[in-house]
């Protein structure tokens, strides 16, 4: 199978909210984020992502519901464990979800999700969203702990956190990828193995040693790339990078 790759399109919307927070349906509230995800399909995206938060500072429910519309690839929609977001994705069917930890002060997600400390719920909500047909991922820290709870909760995808990894300098990086390893390891076979947060075009040639991964998911990096040198290109060149991996 070859690495899938799903591109986080939230700057987008983060962009447009800049200028058209109280109207992002006016007609000149631009960048849309359907045609963004338009343009990285073009690119070879496998998939977009949104995140729909809590507090609604960048996607809104109107650009989930076009972009599901508008667009045939498969949606990921990022959410909170909450019963509001939950009621979302009902309506909304992705064909995945990914369970995130949402902090209102944070600029992103920062950390994993603790799917032992919040068990419970995280199983029913889990439960929930595959009785409609949703796969669904966990956002965890590569952590073995994390990784068995997240079999225990029976979702049928882990999504490593890179972000450590991504900002690691020194000694610390060669440590963040070998945990990262043991991770996708430890999630092989029974869980689908993805990762993402800070992946670039110069740390995936280290995210490619990890073994297992199904899927990578980026945004910032690919949506700064695009400034330069527009989307579908930025997609594009990702894509290459990827090409040769082998699980
Ligand atoms: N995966 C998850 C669960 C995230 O929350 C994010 C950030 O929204 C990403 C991947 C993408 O991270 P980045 O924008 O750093 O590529």
């Amino acid at each position: 199978m070859p690495l899938l790759l799903g591109v986080n399109i939230d700057h987008i919307a983060t962009l447009r909210q800049a200028r058209y927070a109280k109207e992002p349906d006016a007609p000149n509230a631009e960048p849309s984020p359907l045609e963004a995800g338009h343009d990285a399909l073009a690119g070879g995206a496998d998939s977009l992502t949104i995140h729909v938060r809590g507090d609604r500072r960048h996607m809104q429910d109107a650009d989930a519901y076009r972009i599901r519309a508008g667009v045939k690839a498969p949606l990921n929609l990022e959410m909170g464990v909450t019963g509001e977001m939950v009621g979302l994705a009902l309506k909304l069917k992705p064909e995945f979800v990914c369970l995130v930890p949402e902090n209102r002060m944070e600029i992103t997600t920062e950390g994993g999700l603790d799917v032992l400390a919040g068990f419970e719920k995280i199983c029913m909500v889990i439960a929930r969203l595959q009785d409609a047909g949703i796969r669904v991922s966990v956002f965890i820290d590569p952590d073995l702990k994390q990784v068995e709870a997240a079999g225990e909760a029976r979702a049928d995808m882990i999504e490593l956190h890179t972000g450590a990894f991504a900002n690691a300098t020194g000694e610390a990086v060669q440590i963040e990828l070998e945990r990262l390893i043991a991770a996708a390891k430890a999630g092989h076979p029974g869980l689908q193995v993805n990762a993402g947060h800070g992946i670039n075009y110069t740390n995936i040639q280290q995210i490619l040693t990890i073994p297992h991964l199904a899927e990578l998911n980026i945004g910032h990096s690919i949506i700064a790339r695009s400034t330069r040198i527009g989307l579908t290109a930025a997609v594009r060149e990702m894509k290459d990078l990827m090409a040769n991996y082998s699980a």
